[in-house]
């Protein structure tokens, strides 16, 4: 459940000093990441002939803080628009660059990278690319600002204060809210055998709770999506194995989300205000017999952290 970031922010000492303090951080280590050597030393890195990167790896709670908030704070960090250079240390070895380990991070990325660019008049020179390689750095680099509090560091230490006072309150509370929500589907479920009506209750108890732009189910009959108990404007009513969102998740047998639904090819939009998507497979004995799809008009509304929570409905369902 937890997630992987590995983020260069130039110095490596500076940078796991600012992540690590972060609420929902919970492990941080610093490295070399994405060059064309094995085991590389500090000392071959710093040649810059290895094309490896100073890189702070960090795990995150992922109901705690979001990869969108991470991201936020990470150019909080740096000067994204300057190349190979960050403060003073000049070199490849000090490029910025988001390198993401699970795929289904990439359009979250590259959404904050866009509403980044927006705020700069110069091109952003923050690499994004999957993580190749990372050799963890030797010993005395780990929590360096922590064993030389006086230590060489390249930050403000007022950026330190900001990361300690950081909150993701957009996802404590969301979470606080899908933890509530599913005590009530517990119970509203409980004693009820028909899986329409079950149906029926979960979306209206989560469009209810959420607002969401549309909540609700496509069950598979027939060899196809059949439109299932929902709430919102009206839908498309039947939709085809592997087409659109709901198909792919269906043929996948997958979460599916999206985080803007004009970059989904085949997006199937039943209204032009959906901007993004989730949709959940709902399994009965390891057969996909429903998705649930959820709407928003907001782009990149959906996030792990209401993954993790619509997979737990859809594990009550059908
Ligand atoms: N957008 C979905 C179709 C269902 S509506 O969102 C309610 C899709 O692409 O599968």
């Amino acid at each position: 459940m937890d997630k992987d970031l590995y983020l260069a922010a130039g110095c490596f000492w500076g940078a796991e000093h600012f992540f690590k303090q972060i609420d929902g951080v919970l492990f941080t280590e610093v490295g070399f990441a994405n060059g064309h050597t094995d085991n590389p030393t500090y000392e071959q890195v710093y040649t810059d002939t290895t094309g490896f990167a100073e890189t702070v790896h960090l795990r995150f709670d992922p109901l705690r803080v979001s990869l969108n908030f991470l991201l936020q704070m990470y150019f909080k960090a740096i000067d994204p628009t300057s190349l190979n250079q960050q403060g003073e240390d000049r070199g490849t070895r000090y490029r910025t660059g988001i390198y993401y380990t699970d795929p289904d991070d990439l359009p979250f990325i590259r959404q904050v990278m866009d509403r980044e660019a927006e705020r700069y008049s110069k091109p952003l020179q923050v690499e994004v690319e999957p993580l190749i390689n990372f050799f963890r750095a030797e010993d005395y680099h780990q929590d360096y600002l922590v064993a030389n509090p006086n230590g060489y560091c390249h930050l403000p230490v007022t950026l330190f204060a900001e990361a300690r006072a950081a909150r993701d309150l957009r996802t404590l509370q969301k979470a606080e809210q899908y933890r509530l929500a599913l005590k009530q589907m517990r119970s509203l479920l409980d004693g009820e055998k028909d899986s329409i009506a079950r149906m029926a209750n979960t979306a209206a108890l989560l469009h209810d709770a959420f607002h969401f732009w549309w909540t609700g189910f496509y069950r598979v009959v027939e060899g196809e999506l059949l439109l299932g108990p929902f709430q919102g404007p009206v839908a498309c009513m039947h939709i085809d194995f592997g087409k659109g969102v709901c198909g792919s998740a269906w043929k996948e047998r997958r979460t599916l989300m999206v985080p803007d639904v004009e970059q989904f090819p085949g997006h199937i939009a039943c209204s032009s205000a959906s901007r993004s998507e989730i949709v959940v497979p709902v399994k009965q004995e390891g057969n996909v017999v429903a998705v649930l799809d959820i709407d928003s008009q907001h782009l990149a509304y959906f996030d792990h952290a209401d993954r993790h929570f619509l997979e737990e409905v859809a594990a009550l369902l059908p």
